[in-house]
């Protein structure tokens, strides 16, 4: 890729592992982390995209010291079982994945339009394909990222910029996050970063990790409510 790419949540999970994919290919990356000192050798900036105040001016100092970054990973990002409607989840959630998400993809959405071209990247979850009984705020949120995503394709497409929007869909990734009972096609983090940078290199639009998750994808958009009500 050769220029600058900056990774919005990097201290765990599949940000630490993109982050380490980008050491061992020689490219350069600037992270962005609530603990940016829990990861040595990389330019490294405070960030908690839940405080807006704090975030905006994050983004502010990155993108003035880093003019060139023309990639952006947005990897932050939670979530928790939620069996029964419980707020106190699914205000977190929302705080992150749905407000910091927003900010986090506008302030990137900003930097590149002033570029004029580049890469925006972001793992959203199978979960975003429909409502999930067992962790509903999570899924909503998830659906709600893909929709911006989407949203941003058609403007950059509408402005005629040549900046890609990927989206990646991760079923389960054996990080924190992963709460499952019963996880299956399970991909390490450092499977999940390299099919990431893969992704981006080839300027994908939608890929899912692991690949066969394509097909659990397809099949949820198949099946009719009726069915569906017995699974989801
Ligand atoms: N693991 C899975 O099975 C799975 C499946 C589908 C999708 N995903 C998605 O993959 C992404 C990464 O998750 P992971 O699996 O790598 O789990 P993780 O290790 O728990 O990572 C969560 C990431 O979110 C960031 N984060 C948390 N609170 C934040 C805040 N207030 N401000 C900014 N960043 C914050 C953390 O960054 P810092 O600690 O560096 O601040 C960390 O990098 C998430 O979007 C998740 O929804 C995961």
């Amino acid at each position: 890729m050769g220029a600058t790419s900056a990774i919005i949540g990097s201290s765990t999970g599949i940000g630490r592992a993109l982050a380490e994919a980008h050491r061992s290919r020689g490219l350069e990356c600037v992270t962005l982390s609530r603990t940016p000192e829990s990861l040595a050798g990389f330019p490294a900036f405070s960030l908690d995209l839940t405080d807006e105040r704090q975030a905006a001016g994050a983004f502010e100092k990155v993108f003035a010291r880093y003019p060139e970054i023309d990639t952006i990973f947005l990897i932050s990002g939670t979530g928790d079982v939620e069996p029964t409607p419980g707020y106190e989840t699914a205000r977190s959630t929302i705080a992150l994945n749905c407000a910091g998400f927003t900010l986090a993809a506008y302030q990137a959405a900003k930097h590149l339009e002033h570029r004029g071209a580049g890469r925006l990247v972001a793992v959203t979850s199978v979960a975003a394909i429909r409502g999930g009984s067992q962790s509903l705020s999570y899924n909503a949120s998830k659906a709600y990222q893909s929709s911006l995503l989407e949203g941003l394709r058609c403007r950059f497409a509408s402005l005629k910029l040549p900046i890609t929007v990927t989206e990646v869909r991760a079923g389960f990734v054996d990080t924190a996050m992963m709460k499952a009972e019963k996880p299956f096609w399970v991909a390490t983090a450092d499977q999940a970063a390299q099919a990431i940078l893969a992704a981006t290199q080839a300027r994908k639009e939608l890929v899912y990790v692991l690949g066969r998750w394509r097909l659990i994808g397809w099949l949820l958009r198949l099946l009719p409510t009726f069915l569906y009500k017995r699974i989801g």
